[in-house]
């Protein structure tokens, strides 16, 4: 996800890659990143926070701790920090970095390729220029939307953080089903990937509602009819809120 942004703020030109310093703990990774990119590279944290005018923390839940306890020395109070940590709240960064302007943003993979969305909230001591800034960047990666409220982020990352792996997953079973009918792997795959996008823009471009488009194509005592029908009985949309509720909770014990 850190390389998404990174590819996103030089694709707008955002920033030049002399503009910015990546830091990996893996010595592959910052190779490939400075090779990629042109962008210097380091394997200190605080060397890579001590100039910069908005530090991005993308590291795994798991080891923020680690990386709080190096950066919270070297932080001043001017410098932006941005985290795309899923489940680590603001009071979490604020008290592991003793640093109060912080924005924290839930973005998504589609944001490689720039089709990302983005949920993001700030502390108030944040700068208006900061909040620009951030702004951009996360625009940068697809559509962004701000609230002022925290509880979004855990909300969010249960929807659209995790979303694109419902959707890859439904992909997966629907190619799986196609594959057993008769058809090859490859014509399954292209298939369900351009049914998924031509339903897509449709669902965009239309102004009726996803349930009345899927009525208009559900003829009673029809094909789609008897496949939904299959779908309901087996509580699709009983499951799908379960899994959400369940990616949810994960986010808000991750913060705890
Ligand atoms: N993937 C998503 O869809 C998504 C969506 C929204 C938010 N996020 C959040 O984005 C963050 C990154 O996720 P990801 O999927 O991109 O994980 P990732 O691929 O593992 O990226 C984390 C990177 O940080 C490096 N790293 C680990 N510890 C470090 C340290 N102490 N100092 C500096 N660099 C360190 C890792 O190096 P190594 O590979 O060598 O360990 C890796 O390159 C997570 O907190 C996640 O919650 C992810």
């Amino acid at each position: 996800m850190g390389e998404a942004m990174l590819a996103a703020v030089l694709r707008k030109r955002l920033s030049t890659p002399q503009g910015i310093i990546v830091s990996d703990i893996s010595d592959a990774r910052r190779q490939y990143l400075a090779q990629k990119y042109g962008v210097s590279v380091t394997g200190e944290n605080r060397t890579a926070a001590s100039g910069a005018d908005i530090i991005i923390l993308a590291v795994k839940p798991q080891t923020l701790a680690d990386a709080m306890a190096e950066l919270k020395s070297t932080l001043k109070p001017k410098q932006l920090l941005l985290s795309i940590i899923a489940g680590a709240k603001i009071k979490t960064l604020r008290s592991g970095l003793r640093h109060r302007r912080i924005i924290r943003a839930m973005p998504n993979t589609p944001a490689r390729i720039g089709e990302g969305i983005t949920v993001w909230t700030a502390t108030p001591q944040v700068m208006e220029r900061h909040k620009k800034q951030a702004q951009s960047i996360l625009a940068a990666m697809g559509h962004e939307i701000y609230t002022c409220d925290e509880t979004h982020l855990d909300m969010a990352t249960a929807v659209s953080g995790s979303g694109p792996a419902y959707f890859f997953y439904f992909v997966e079973a629907l190619s799986a089903a196609a594959t057993k009918l008769g058809f090859t792997p490859e014509v399954s795959q292209h298939l369900v990937l351009q049914t998924m996008s031509g339903a897509t823009r449709l669902l965009q471009q239309s102004e009726k509602t996803p349930a009345e488009l899927r009525r208009m194509v559900t003829s009673p005592g029809g094909t789609t009819a008897a496949a939904i029908q299959r779908l309901e009985e087996g509580k699709l949309a009983e499951l799908v809120n379960k899994a959400v509720k369940a990616a949810y909770n994960r986010a808000r014990e991750l913060g705890k």
